[in-house]
């Protein structure tokens, strides 16, 4: 099953519980959380008090990357908030096991990621015990990048190490995602597609559908 996942890094933060029941109502089950510390990368988002008001507004699937340093020190308070997964990164902790289990203890599931830089040999070793792998296909950080074409390899990379392990992991994409380079994503092997400018900028519910469309899913 190929899933969207919104990121709603890229919606209009005054009306955000309008325009995340407006993605709802076009079909989609994951919303992509972005959380940005000004350190891990440059940018600062937002934190748990807005994820903890979204929880109380909706019933979907709350996919939370954490782009933060020493994620440990936070992963479990996010699942308190209302993630039903958590996803961090490789390069940012050295307490990569510490992290998942965190996470898993607290009942979510658990993603990692690595940036456009890191090898997916880094990853590899730790596909028996998470959800699902991020490839990055930006440098974290800031929505409306342009996509990074050497991605594509590492996305199929990933998903073969998945099956030759004989594993079910989820594959996730995020960064420059749009129906135009869509398909190509999925037949690299991704099946957890992240999409913020693509979702939120003109008219949602047209850009839900077609990108759904895409992904056989409507
Ligand atoms: C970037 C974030 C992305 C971002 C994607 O660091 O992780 O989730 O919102 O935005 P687009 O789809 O606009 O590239
Ligand atoms: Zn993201």
């Amino acid at each position: 099953m190929n899933i969207l996942s919104p990121s709603i890094l890229a919606a209009d933060f005054a009306n955000l519980g309008k325009q995340i029941q407006e993605v709802e109502a076009a079909g989609v089950q994951y919303l992509h959380i972005d959380v940005m510390d000004g350190i891990f990368v440059p940018q600062i988002s937002f934190g748990m008090p807005v994820i903890t008001s979204l929880r109380k507004s909706t019933d979907m699937f709350f996919d939370v990357h954490i782009m933060i340093d020493r994620p440990e020190r936070y992963a479990a308070e996010f699942v308190d908030c209302g993630a039903n997964m958590v996803t961090f990164h490789l390069e940012a902790t050295d307490k990569v096991d510490e992290t998942i289990e965190n996470i898993r203890s607290k009942g979510a599931k658990v993603g990692i990621s690595i940036k456009p830089g890191t090898a997916v040999s880094e990853v590899l070793p730790y596909l028996p015990k998470v959800d699902m792998v991020l490839i990055m296909t930006v440098e974290p950080g800031y929505g409306g990048q342009a996509y990074i074409p050497e991605c594509t390899e590492k996305i199929t990379q990933v998903r073969k190490a998945i099956e030759a392990q004989g594993l079910s992991c989820d594959v996730q994409v995020d960064g420059g995602i749009s129906a135009d380079n869509l398909k190509m994503v999925l037949d690299a092997g991704a099946n957890v597609v992240v999409a913020g400018s693509a979702v939120f900028k003109n008219n949602i519910t047209e850009n839900v559908v077609s990108m759904l469309k895409i992904m056989g899913e409507k």
